[in-house]
């Protein structure tokens, strides 16, 4: 006859070695249930802080439509010459160094979930085909996206990382144009600007943001965002890039000569 005890008290799978003696950051590390989380976590801020970034960045690059004067101060402020006295290029290369690790992690956290092998892949498709829910075939944009992003965004980032003495109104306009870096640009700035909103809207998804009692209508309000989202940036970002493509063209037969603004004698 079975013993009650056994029935109601069976004994719990030990899930976790006793590590009493390690210090509390170690067994903090050390508790491997709480990574797969952890990783979601570290995944999603790296996303937000990438997204953040490039919101920023398109505010900076596009102050070329103000004048060719305020791109000149918004790359010389980035130089700290305000803060130390002279302007040094390598603070740019800094934070393009900064920026090019967060999208390496960001990269390497999403590939955890990447389908390993053909099998998986058609697992997954098939499920997405049955499945016809937006939001699951957004994942695969997303996948897609952060792919494309991978090769062309590290482009743009060793540019920014190896030469930043050149970003100013002629030196960028000449890379955009004679240069031939526009076509990369071009897509670059679709690709980003959908990998981007579409992230931003399952961040809110997934951790509640701007969430009311009714999902089905907070689904379609964070859609109508993601859409004026993407609509913004891709109209801000075409219109940036054709004022570099137009003074790139204009300066073409000055390649290599820097801007100087009328108001100051620093260098461009
Ligand atoms: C610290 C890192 C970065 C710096 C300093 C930087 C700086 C610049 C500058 C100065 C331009 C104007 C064109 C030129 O000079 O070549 C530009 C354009 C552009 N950048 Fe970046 N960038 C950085 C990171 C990124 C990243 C991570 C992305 C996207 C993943 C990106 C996407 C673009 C796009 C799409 C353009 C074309 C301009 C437009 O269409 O509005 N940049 N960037």
């Amino acid at each position: 006859m079975t013993r009650p005890a056994d029935i109601t008290a069976p004994a719990l799978p030990a899930t976790q070695p006793q590590t009493p003696c390690l210090p509390r950051w170690r067994r903090w590390l050390a508790d491997s249930r709480r990574w797969p989380a952890r990783l979601d976590l570290l995944q999603s801020l790296s996303g937000l802080l990438l997204a953040l970034f490039l919101i920023a960045h398109m505010g900076f690059v596009s102050s070329i439509l103000i004048s060719h004067e305020a791109f000149y101060r918004v790359a010389r402020f980035f130089e700290g010459a305000w803060l130390l006295g002279k302007p040094y290029p390598i603070l740019v290369s800094l934070v393009a160094a900064g920026i090019t690790a967060l999208f390496v992690l960001h990269a390497w956290l999403a590939m955890r979930k990447f389908p390993e092998g053909f099998r998986q892949y058609r697992a997954f498709v098939a499920h997405k085909n049955r499945l016809r829910h937006g939001d699951t075939s957004l994942w695969w944009v997303q996948v897609l996206t952060g792919f494309a992003l991978f090769f062309m965004a590290t482009i743009h980032l060793y540019d920014m990382l190896s030469q930043p003495e050149l970003i100013g109104p002629y030196a960028s306009a000449d890379r955009v144009w004679s240069g031939s870096m526009w076509p990369l640009y071009l897509m670059l700035l679709l690709v980003v600007e959908v990998h981007g909103s579409i992230g931003l809207y399952r961040l809110a998804l997934k951790w509640g943001w701007l969430s009311s009692d009714d999902p089905h209508a907070d689904r379609r309000r964070l859609r109508r965002l993601r859409h004026a989202f993407s609509a913004f940036f891709i109209v801000l970002g075409l219109l940036t890039l054709s004022a570099y493509v137009e003074l790139g063209r204009a300066h073409a037969d000055r390649q290599g000569e820097r801007y100087h603004p009328a108001t100051a004698s620093e260098r461009s």
